[in-house]
């Protein structure tokens, strides 16, 4: 996954020195997650925005089947024939050539074509360096074959790439606003319907994203053994609470009837899914009205949510949240993605920012000896293609 900063004119003219023509750009956002952790795949809500850090894909078609990629960050060339699919390796490659192969498999003919990949989304951070690079790359095969860029659909084939070729089960949210990304509002997608629509933010507020710098490594394991627990949740729920399909048809009230059904660990895992759902859709309300103080206390609900039912924090990012919601100034702070490190994402007054952003750094450094990395971010826009 790529973790280096190239404009798109450096990398055309890397492409070009490699190739000998000039490439057209597909660009794809990394993302952070204002609330709705680990909905996604029990088909319920998330609130995430695109960012400005992002994966480039330099590309031009070529005459045979063949997908030749290249990241410079990662060494070598990786080849791929679409007409004799090879299984995954292990590398970052992966990703692209599970899109590849998910866009097939959904009926697109694809061509061959050389790919220069590059990005800025840090890796392992929780921002989603691997959906930023599989949205690019599918963005450049789906343009290098000539084919219309349908997002949702191409959403849906990036996560296919990742569940049933790189093997991480993940839900749909981070492919979904890589794609659909609104520049300066957050998306509150329905992962059932795949419906979205724009969440904008006070004018006073601003987004503080916080790296631990615990990198977190969550394909297969934890993660998956969440998703889990959740289905087993639904077995176990469904002869007591009617024909349920995911934990989104269940209230936390329903839960709280019908726990008794559940072993203690299996009911945590759904009531953190069951109370974030409705934390998602109360967060949307509370900025909806311009109340960033209730947005604050639901964050907050969700850090201890994911901390004490979903057990997916670690210390370095707990004392992170801690040091941030101390400050005066910041109206909640909660872990921003998978889990087990990564980043934090707090909501601040716009007016501090630049105090704060110094004070959480200065904190978590006392308390865990770590230097993290803290930006303030705006939203950006979904996939696109870059003019060079
Ligand atoms: C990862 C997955 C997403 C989502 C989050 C947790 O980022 O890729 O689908 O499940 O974790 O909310």
């Amino acid at each position: 996954m790529p973790g280096e900063r190239v404009d798109a004119r450096e990398l055309a003219g890397r492409f070009f020195a490699a190739h000998g023509r000039p490439p057209r750009i597909s660009r794809a956002p990394g993302r952070v997650n204002l609330i709705g952790e680990h909905t996604d795949y029990n088909d319920g809500f998330v609130m995430p925005a695109a960012l400005r850090f992002r994966a480039l894909t330099a590309w031009a078609p070529r005459a045979d089947r063949i997908v030749a990629a290249r990241s410079e960050g990662h060494g070598g060339e990786r080849r791929l024939d679409l007409d004799a699919p090879a299984p995954a390796r292990g590398d970052w490659s992966d990703y692209a050539f599970g899109v590849a192969l998910a866009l097939e498999k959904a009926g697109h003919r694809l061509v061959g074509a050389d790919l220069e990949i590059s990005g800025d989304v840090p890796a392992g951070a929780g921002l989603s360096s691997s959906a930023a690079l599989e949205v690019s790359v599918g963005h450049a095969l789906l343009s290098a074959a000539g084919l219309p860029v349908d997002k949702i659909a191409l959403a849906k084939a990036c996560q296919r790439a990742e569940n049933d070729y790189v093997g991480m089960r993940c839900g749909i949210m981070d492919q979904y606003v890589s794609c659909r990304g609104v520049a300066g509002a957050a998306l509150l997608i329905d992962c059932r319907s795949l419906e979205a629509r724009p969440v904008a933010l006070p004018a006073d507020v601003r987004i503080v994203v916080a790296n631990s710098m615990v990198k977190h490594a969550h394909a297969g394991g934890e993660y998956n053994s969440r998703r889990e627990a959740c289905e087993e949740g639904v077995r176990r729920l469904r002869p007591r609470l009617g024909p349920i399909a995911a934990l989104r048809d269940v209230s936390p009230q329903a839960l709280e009837s019908a726990g008794d059904a559940l072993d203690e660990v299996v009911r945590r895992r759904c009531r953190h899914v069951a109370t974030e759902n409705a934390r998602v859709l109360a967060t949307e309300a509370a900025l909806a009205r311009g109340d960033a103080a209730q947005a604050g206390r639901l964050m907050a609900a969700s850090h201890a949510s994911m901390r004490d039912d979903y057990e997916i924090t670690c210390p370095e990012i707990d004392a992170l949240v801690e040091v941030a919601a101390s400050l005066p100034g910041v109206f909640g702070s909660r872990m921003t993605g998978g889990g087990f490190g990564g980043c934090t994402v707090s909501l601040v007054e716009a007016a501090r920012a630049d105090e704060i952003m110094a004070r959480i750094a200065e904190g978590y450094r006392a308390r865990t000896g770590i230097d993290a990395t803290i930006f303030a971010c705006t939203p950006a826009d979904g996939v696109g293609e870059v003019p060079v």
